[in-house]
């Protein structure tokens, strides 16, 4: 359609005009810091040490030194990462990783010996949010990123993700292909409310202690009652007829820790002790509720 090509030759001049702007400043490079990279890379917890809220910062460098070695692309660290010349390839949300314009405005910044912008770089400040206002995916994604996605990654420090489950993004924080770890509305039968709580083992985040904060779980577990919003706000569906996997200590014949479920068909005889340590499986009904199909000890 002619639209369409009117579209993409406008595309194609856009490129190259941004592939042509002088990198006088750190500008560009500071946006793509913001949008992509400092929800992860930053405080105490930054991987490697590495924070990214700050053209100084990025110039700063990590725990394992610099990352950028002012007019050496191809001896900087920053770009094999963002071209997945060294693993895991950022930004560790990809894919989508960054465009190839963007890459090019990285890589003609460092050329241009990475001078330091004199616009301020875009802040993160911490937002103030009121306790009536819905939690988002926006604000437990920098929890997720900085502490969970390093493993539960396509390509993370411990090879594949564990279990396949990706913590990167929204999509696959929700994803229940498999299974579902996150049940929109309700945290106690979201297995991943149960490992950061410690009910089931072994307790979330792996590397740790130190584990999550109580208001880091606090903040999880609402995220979750409220229907797991996407960043824009919007609620996600109860995943029914999915298949979970929930670890915890049975408390009841039909109660592990705080979540009282329904029994599948005919009740097991073989159950395990009350006060045990069991793992139930079974399926997500309509409602929210869990159908259990069996229940193990541990
Ligand atoms: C989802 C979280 C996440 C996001 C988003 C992210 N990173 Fe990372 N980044 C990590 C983790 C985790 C590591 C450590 C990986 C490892 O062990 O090698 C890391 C490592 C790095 C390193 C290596 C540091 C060194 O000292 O060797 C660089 C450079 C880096 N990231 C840059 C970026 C940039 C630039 C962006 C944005 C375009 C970005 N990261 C986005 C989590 C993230
Ligand atoms: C150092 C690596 C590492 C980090 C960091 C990490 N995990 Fe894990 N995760 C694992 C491993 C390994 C397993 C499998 C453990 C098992 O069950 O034997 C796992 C399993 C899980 C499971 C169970 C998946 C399933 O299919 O039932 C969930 C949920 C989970 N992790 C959530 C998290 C969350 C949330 C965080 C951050 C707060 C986190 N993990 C941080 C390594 C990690």
């Amino acid at each position: 359609m002619r639209v369409n090509r009117i579209k993409s030759a406008l595309a194609v001049l856009v490129v190259a005009a941004s592939a042509q702007a002088p990198a006088q400043d750190a500008a560009p490079v500071a946006r793509i810091l913001a949008e992509r990279c400092v929800m992860c890379h930053q405080g105490d917890a930054a991987p490697l040490g590495l924070r990214l809220d700050s053209i100084d910062s990025l110039l700063k460098g990590g725990a394992k030194g610099s990352v950028v070695k002012p007019g050496d692309p191809a001896g900087s660290e920053l770009m094999r990462r963002l071209r997945g010349q060294s693993l895991p390839r950022m930004p560790l949300t990809g894919p989508p990783f960054l465009s190839d314009a963007e890459i090019a405005s990285v890589e003609q910044w460092i050329a241009a010996s990475a001078p330091r912008t004199t616009a301020a770089a875009p802040a993160s400040a911490p937002r103030v949010r009121a306790a009536s206002e819905p939690v988002t995916y926006a604000d437990v994604q920098p929890i997720l990123g900085a502490r969970c996605a390093k493993c539960h990654a396509a390509q993370g420090r411990m090879g594949a993700a564990p279990e396949g489950y990706l913590l990167n993004n929204y999509e696959n924080t929700l994803a229940h292909g498999d299974r579902a770890r996150v049940v929109p509305g309700y945290p106690a039968a979201s297995e991943l409310v149960r490992r950061i709580r410690g009910q089931s083992t072994p307790r979330m985040p792996f590397d740790g202690p130190p584990f999550l904060s109580q208001p880091e779980i606090a903040l999880l577990e609402r995220w979750i009652a409220q229907g797991a919003r996407d960043a824009q706000g919007r609620p996600a569906p109860v995943p029914a007829g999915a298949r979970v996997r929930l670890r915890g200590t049975l408390v009841g014949p039909a109660q592990l820790d705080d979540l009282h479920f329904l029994w599948q068909g005919r009740r097991r005889d073989r159950q395990p002790a009350s006060g045990s340590q069991a793992e139930l499986r079974g399926t997500v009904a309509p409602d929210g509720g869990i159908l259990a199909e069996r229940v193990r000890g541990r």
